[in-house]
């Protein structure tokens, strides 16, 4: 590592990451963080003051391309003040526009994709030590391994290990399988490494990560493994107060893995279950590959097998040709469900994706209406659903301080937010609290004595 010596003895250099999007994002920005780490450079908290500025960006609706692009002009008047510094663009914008960003941007040094961040070293180099421009948007390379890494500079409570990368399923609006590749899963013993590695460094909780975890699929001499039998592996996993997975497609949701929750008492009853709408004639042309009977169908089964389980969704509004008839059905499901709590999104159309070019666009007005329709109707859900746990006990992973001054924060199981107050540092632990008020985005609690 040429550059470590570099910077050994001088004033230690320092990177900026802004990081914009999904999970996948925060996971990939943390890697580049540590590969950053690894060459001398220090975290610094405002562009400002850094010598590397990151944006990790994400285009899964036009309003997340508008917020990175605006960020990056903002940091290439930035680099006007600062000539030395280096700028870099990652994730799924830098995937999808490519070297029309260098075009655009022409003070860019570099811009990467989400599958070419394996290589990240050796792009550093070529950027830091021999002062080039550099693309790198390549879709058909193995998933990062960041097994290998050994210092965490910050402790964390929580963290990510992603199992797979990339989706094949291609639902008609959604532009993930073109910006993150083909679905490809990780070897069971690299995400069980991680997970040991991240325990070792204090961590007690763990999220599996993927597009479509339930489609997680591993096949060599040390055997065969879908996402099930990698679930079943974490019960060797010494140390592990919680598991979690993110997110699980409706039709590969299986039997076995309901029982899961049943079998693995680590494993946390919450489920994210994007459903994103509940008219037929929608889900048909979205593609998704289930109905709402079946949609309604699976939950059900799934609460008779874990019937403490939180259930969380995606859905969206405005699809081409969603019809007020279709609106209602979607409103409808949402009352039969009851989601404990829910993403909801107006449609956007994607280039090069097939909604993108159907008929019978909805207006953007009529997007909207039936978008704070649709959050009215949740939040009252989620306040009533919020509301029958005052009163209740919950044990809670405490996390950290509490943005509001003096209090802990921390998580149910079921993955609410709850803020307490405590004398003493609980963060880490399992703390017993009363629930005493609730409101739509957390609950407030008093530790049990
Ligand atoms: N793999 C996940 C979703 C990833 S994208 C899954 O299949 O559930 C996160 C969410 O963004 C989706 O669930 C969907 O609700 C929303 N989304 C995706 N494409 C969109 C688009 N073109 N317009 C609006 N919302 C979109
Ligand atoms: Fe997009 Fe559908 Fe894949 Fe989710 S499953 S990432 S919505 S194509
Ligand atoms: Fe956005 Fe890419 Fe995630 S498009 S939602 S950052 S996979």
């Amino acid at each position: 590592m040429r550059l470590n010596s570099e910077v050994d003895g001088m004033v230690r250099k320092g990177f900026y990451i802004a990081t914009m999007g999904c999970q996948m994002n925060e996971y990939d920005s943390d890697f580049l963080a540590h590969t950053l780490i690894s060459y001398g450079y220090q975290p610094v908290s405002s562009p400002g003051n850094a010598d590397i500025v990151f944006i990790n960006t994400c285009t899964v609706r036009e309003k997340a391309d508008q917020k990175a692009v605006s960020l990056l002009g903002r940091m290439v008047r930035l680099k006007a003040r600062r000539p030395g510094m280096v700028l870099g663009v990652m994730g799924c914008l830098a995937q999808r526009e490519g070297k029309r960003l260098f075009h655009r941007f022409p003070q860019l040094d570099m811009v990467v994709g989400p599958r070419e961040l394996p290589n990240i070293h050796s792009m550093l180099d070529a950027v830091l030590c021999q002062k080039k421009k550099l693309i790198a948007t390549h879709l058909d390379l193995p998933p990062l391994n960041r097994s290998k890494i050994h210092q965490i500079q910050e402790r964390k409570v929580s963290a990510y290990v992603s199992i797979m990368q990339g989706c094949d399923n291609f639902c008609t609006y959604c532009i993930v399988p073109y910006v993150r590749g083909r679905e490809i899963s990780r070897p069971p013993h690299d995400i069980i490494e991680e997970a040991r590695f991240l325990i070792r460094q204090g961590v007690k909780e763990i999220t599996l990560l993927g597009q479509n975890v339930n489609s997680y699929l591993w096949d060599d001499h040390t055997g065969s493994y879908d996402f099930v039998s990698l679930l079943q592996k974490f019960k060797d996993v010494e140390g592990l107060v919680r598991l979690r997975f993110t997110t699980s497609h409706p039709k590969d949701l299986s039997e076995d893995l309901m029982f899961c929750f049943q079998d693995l008492n680590m494993l946390c009853p919450h489920i994210h279950l994007p459903f994103q709408a509940g008219s037929n004639e929608v889900l048909r042309r979205m593609k998704r590959g289930y109905s709402r009977e079946q949609y309604i169908a699976l939950v059900e089964r799934l609460r008779e097998v874990v019937p403490n389980i939180a259930i969380t969704s995606d859905v969206m509004v405005g699809f081409p040709g969603e019809s007020a008839k279709d609106f209602e059905e979607t409103l409808d499901l949402m009352e039969k469900i009851g989601f404990d709590s829910l993403f909801s999104f107006k449609y956007s159309d994607r280039e090069g994706t097939v909604a993108a070019h159907m008929g019978h666009k909805i207006s953007e007005e009529e997007k909207s209406r039936r978008l704070d329709r649709l959050q009215s109707l949740q939040k009252d859900m989620t306040l009533r659903k919020n509301r029958f746990l005052e009163g209740k006990q919950v044990s809670i992973l405490a996390e950290g301080q509490s943005k509001k001054g003096g209090q802990m924060t921390g998580r149910t199981d079921t993955n609410k937010i709850v803020n307490f107050s405590s004398d003493t540092n609980k963060i880490g632990t399992i703390v017993k609290v009363t629930i005493k008020s609730a409101f739509v985005h957390s609950l407030r609690g008093e530790p049990v004595r």
